[in-house]
């Protein structure tokens, strides 16, 4: 089983973005833990951050057949971009979206996702933790498809 994990845009900067909303844990750990939690299961694990719309329409269109499932964070894109949601539909490949925050708690032009409609699942406001629930519920619906 392989699977890959998107982060969109700005998400380099955690550890020191906004830490009262998004937490003190860097993009790299968080990627080590889900890496760890899908290597003790015997899943390979790829990850990818971009903050360029089109190379994460590019990734996510190359994913088809090579990849599973896609954990994916699309950050700001979640609310603006539909090729973003329209990559995710067409690549045909089982997606769980993951936002550290709780969106709906934060300002109105964060509440609506584009992408989520598209994806299996949506986790949201357990911070770097809230990947591995998304990993976790990913896996099982993989193993009941
Ligand atoms: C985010 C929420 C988005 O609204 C924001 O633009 C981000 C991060 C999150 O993980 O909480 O960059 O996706």
């Amino acid at each position: 089983m392989k699977i890959l994990l998107v982060n969109g845009p700005n998400l380099k900067a955690l550890g020191t973005r906004e830490p009262a909303i998004y937490g003190h844990e860097t993009l790299d750990q968080i990627v080590s833990r889900v890496k760890a939690a899908a290597a003790a299961t015997g899943v390979a694990l790829d990850a990818v951050q971009s903050d360029i719309e089109g190379e994460l329409v590019a990734v996510i269109n190359a994913a088809r057949g090579v990849y599973d499932g896609i954990v994916i964070n699309p950050a700001a894109y979640t609310h603006t971009s539909v090729a973003l949601r329209d990559a995710i539909a067409a690549s045909g490949v089982t997606t769980v979206e993951v936002h550290l925050s709780n969106t709906h708690k934060r300002e109105g032009f964060r509440h609506a996702s584009l992408t989520a409609p598209v994806c299996v699942g949506q986790v949201m406001g357990f911070g770097g933790a809230g990947y591995l629930l998304a990993l976790d519920g990913l896996l099982d619906v993989l193993k009941t498809k």
